[in-house]
């Protein structure tokens, strides 16, 4: 599984802990960055996350802003993507049993590091379901085709 990540200024911190996290348990893991708490705007990292899980096969992205709110419907515009925000684990598992999320969102100024990591590790390691759920993608997928969305 390869795994992509990125913040903007907000969650910048946060980023940094899940970093150190994931990369302790092994994880293969692209940081886009930010690397410090000047001023970025959220749109740009999203954009690279996104990009990374439109190219590669069988991967995540993790976008952290302040409220994740703005990563949401910034990664949500890209073809394919599939962003869910969470701020607690049953929802993390959900949008992965039914929603096959392939993007993960958190807000850094509504959660700490604990259930952050909490969160992402539910999302990492929970399956999408298939079956009825993968109707609704499909249908999802047909509104992207017929929107004519990049
Ligand atoms: C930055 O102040 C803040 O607006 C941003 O991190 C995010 O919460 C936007 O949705």
């Amino acid at each position: 599984m390869k795994i992509a990540i990125g913040s903007d200024h907000a969650g910048y911190r946060l980023k940094d802990q899940v970093v150190e996290y994931l990369k302790a348990s092994n994880h293969e893991l692209n940081d886009y960055g930010v690397f410090s708490e000047e001023s970025a705007d959220y749109p740009d990292l999203a954009s690279a996350v996104a990009g990374f899980v439109q190219r590669e096969e069988l991967s995540f992205g993790i976008l952290i802003c302040g409220t994740g709110i703005g990563m949401s419907i910034a990664a949500n515009k890209y073809k394919g993507i599939r962003a869910a925000l969470c701020a607690e684990p049953y929802s993390a598992r959900c949008a992965r049993q039914h929603n096959d999320a392939n993007v993960l969102t958190l807000g850094s100024r509504v959660i700490g590091p604990g259930l952050a990591i909490d969160i992402v590790c539910t999302f990492l390691g929970t399956e999408f379901e298939g079956g009825r759920h993968s109707r609704r993608i499909e249908k999802i997928s047909l509104a992207e085709k017929l929107m004519n969305r990049k």
